[in-house]
């Protein structure tokens, strides 16, 4: 498939370096233009693009930015891109450690919801309850004791069902989330976050979330990291 990826750091290259591999036509675009990703494409075997291109290029195009510099995407970005081509969001809104204050989120829109309303397109929600370095390193062939599995969330079930193909291409079990009004179960803090659990694990970590914890999960997530980023200083 052609694959274009907005985004070329720790998630956006882990994608692009694991579907080119797969043998995807894989695109990749950063803030910076192509010229600055061209060693860093060479590398994951992706063609550099602009983000414009990218948005153009591919039959799933994967946003792989932090959430506040979505806001930040060209305008009209999508508008003339047609509408079976699957977009993917793989963001999680970090307020406090990365994006700052977006309001509509802090009054109860969820991540995703807010990701589709900033580009006009709906998006499908997934990677983005995965580290990168178990992206990397703990995708196994499908019927492997123990695969670690991976929730999508979305409304087409067109555009879901190509992402969960993608999920198991990448060697993850792929677990329906539902529709993108059941995305807050997967974002930060939640017990279906980044946790790498098996397929019954993960569905039954979806149904235990706690709606009206939202912003509480988000907070302990933050919370989590700083202690971790302290912890790793403190090592030296
Ligand atoms: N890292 C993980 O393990 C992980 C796991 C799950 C979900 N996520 C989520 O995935 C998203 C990306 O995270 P990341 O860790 O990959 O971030 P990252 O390593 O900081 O990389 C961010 C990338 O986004 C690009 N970018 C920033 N603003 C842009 C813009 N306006 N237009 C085009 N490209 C832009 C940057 O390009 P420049 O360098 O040129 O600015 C960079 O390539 C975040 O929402 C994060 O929460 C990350």
């Amino acid at each position: 498939m052609r694959i274009a990826i907005i985004g070329a750091g720790s998630m956006g290259g882990t994608l692009a370096r694991h579907l080119a591999k797969l043998g995807h036509q894989v695109s990749i675009a950063n803030s910076r233009g192509r010229e600055s990703l061209t060693a860093l494409a060479t590398e994951f075997g992706a063609t550099p693009v602009a983000v414009v291109d990218a948005a153009r290029s591919g039959e799933i195009v994967v946003i792989a930015i932090p959430t506040k510099a979505v806001a930040d995407l060209p305008q009209g970005l999508f508008a003339n891109v047609p509408s079976s081509v699957v977009v993917i969001d793989t963001g999680n809104y970090h307020p406090e450690l990365r994006d700052g204050r977006i309001d509509a989120i802090d009054r109860g829109m969820l991540d995703s919801q807010w990701v589709a309303q900033q580009i006009g397109r709906p998006v499908i929600k997934a990677f983005n309850n995965i580290f990168h370095k178990s992206l990397l390193e703990k995708g196994a062939p499908s019927g492997t004791t123990g695969r670690v599995a991976l929730s999508v969330v979305g409304d087409s079930s067109d555009a879901k069902a190509a992402v969960l193909r993608l999920v198991d291409d990448l060697g993850f079990d792929p677990v329906d989330g539902g529709d993108l009004d059941n995305s807050w179960r997967q974002q930060p803090g939640t017990p279906a976050y980044c946790r790498d659990l098996e397929a019954a694990a993960l569905l039954r970590a979806l149904t235990e979330a706690d709606r009206s914890r939202i912003a509480e999960y988000r907070a302990e997530e933050e919370a989590r990291i700083r202690r971790h980023i302290a912890a790793q200083a403190a090592k030296g």
